[in-house]
């Protein structure tokens, strides 16, 4: 079995990851998150809402509608723009992706018998209203950006920002993808956390730089490997259509070196167009520099569920241990679903119940979690499998001094930590 498929059968086996209407034999590219896979996607998101707007004085965040007026996506370019080049294979009759048959072959059966590629727009389109007909369009957003850029004014005046500051938001976005695949890298229905950084023409090139380095040092503190990411530079061929210069921070994955976050410079683009389109004025005075201009925008543009996936890919490990094969989930303790397995060493004796009365105390602080079956060496094994990060026992010694011992599951070196203590003890190591 290769690497990920081992590792989409272990978000199965743990309560990560389901295909998405499994029972009716899924639907293609979508995916539900389980216990598990929710906590874990939802402290990603925290981290990130924490680093990009709680802990900076110059970045407010929004919540936008994923339903937009049309007229956004005519100005924004993406209904002229917004597409991929699709090729059909006249033998096997599959659907490509230009590039991925770029060679005039067919990526499935190697036929030649390719068609020319025609332009196919990546939105999904629905209906306002009970009547189907083409004044009632709408497009489920395509990126949460647009939400921001039409919104520049109303959040500009109530949050009393000046330039340079940012909006960020985290969201549902929706690609009708010509090739979805690779587990949850590429999916038709994704999140994205995005935050556009308003910024005065002439300093974009600056920002641009410190958003790489920003963006870059937070990927590291989420506790990837750094010799596992790169930045790549777009070639004009590359560029999006609203980007004047733009930067993938890319991650090894095991189908290859692939984008994790775009960062771009956007220009006035944007503000421009809507204002155009729009007749309202997004332009910005500048008291200090007594001028009124359309701001540049700097782009930080990431996936929530490429960002899950990239953490469980850079944290699986398989170990041999005494003889023992162990697979562990390396997941840096922020962002592990659950922060302790509690494991009273038997069914009687009242360990059971000190172990309840463990957790109590310590669900106001963490998610941990009771389990009591099984050997505690099996215990430890789907500690490690869910990537929780302590595992607390509870033996006969707990009864005489009120201590349990505590396992780091990296290094599975284990210490005894007064009851007490446990709170601040794993409070100190997440
Ligand atoms: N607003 C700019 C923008 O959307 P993008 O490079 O098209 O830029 C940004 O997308 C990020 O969104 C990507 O780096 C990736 O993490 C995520 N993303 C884009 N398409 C995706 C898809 N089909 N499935 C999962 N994540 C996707």
């Amino acid at each position: 079995m290769d690497m990920m498929d081992t590792l989409v059968s272990l978000c199965k086996r743990r309560g990560f990851i389901f295909q998405s209407s499994e029972i009716y034999g899924g639907l293609n590219s979508c995916w539900d998150y389980g216990p598990l896979g929710v906590e874990l996607k939802n402290n990603i998101k925290r981290f990130w809402w924490r680093s990009m707007t709680q802990l900076r004085d110059d970045v407010v965040g929004i919540d936008a509608s994923i339903l937009m007026h049309p007229s956004v996506w005519a100005a924004s370019g993406h209904l002229e723009a917004f597409t991929d080049p699709l090729v059909d294979c006249k033998s096997c009759k599959q659907r490509f992706r230009g590039d991925e048959a770029a060679d005039g072959k067919c990526p499935r059966c190697g036929s030649l018998r390719i068609t020319e590629a025609r332009q196919f727009n990546l939105m999904f389109k629905t209906y306002m209203g009970p009547v189907e007909e083409e004044g009632a369009i709408v497009y489920l957003r395509p990126e949460t950006a647009q939400g921001i850029y039409v919104n520049f004014q109303n959040v500009l005046a109530p949050s009393r920002q000046k330039l340079p500051f940012g909006i960020a938001q985290i969201g549902k976005a929706f690609r009708n993808e010509i090739s979805p695949g690779n587990f949850i890298f590429r999916t038709r229905e994704f999140e994205q956390m995005e935050m556009q950084f308003f910024v005065k023409p002439g300093t974009d090139v600056e920002w641009l730089e410190k958003w790489k380095a920003e963006r870059l040092a937070w990927y590291a503190e989420l506790g990837l490997r750094p010799g596992k990411l790169r930045m790549h530079r777009h070639s004009q061929k590359e560029l999006a259509h609203y980007a004047r210069d733009a930067y993938d921070i890319e991650y090894e994955f095991p189908f290859g070196w692939k984008e994790l976050e775009g960062i771009h410079n956007r220009a006035d683009y944007d503000l421009s167009r809507h204002q155009s389109r729009s007749g309202k004025d997004l332009s910005y005075f500048d008291d200090a520099a007594g001028a009124r201009y359309i701001p540049y925008i700097i782009e930080t543009s990431a996936g929530v569920d490429r960002t899950l996936l990239t953490c469980l890919v850079d944290a699986y490990r398989e170990e041999e241990v005494r003889g023992e094969r162990r697979v562990v989930l390396r997941l840096h303790p922020r962002i592990a679903p659950m922060k302790a397995g509690i494991f009273p060493l038997v069914r009687r004796d009242g360990l059971p119940e000190i172990a309840a009365d463990i957790a109590r105390g310590l669900r106001r602080h963490m998610p941990v979690f009771v389990d009591d079956s099984g050997s505690i060496g099996r215990r430890y094994r789907r500690q490690d499998e869910a990537g929780t990060p302590f595992g607390i026992t509870v033996d006969s010694q707990t009864q005489q001094d009120g201590t349990v011992t505590v396992r780091d599951r990296d290094t599975m070196q284990q210490e005894r930590v007064k009851i007490d203590d446990l709170p601040g003890h794993l409070r100190k190591r997440i």
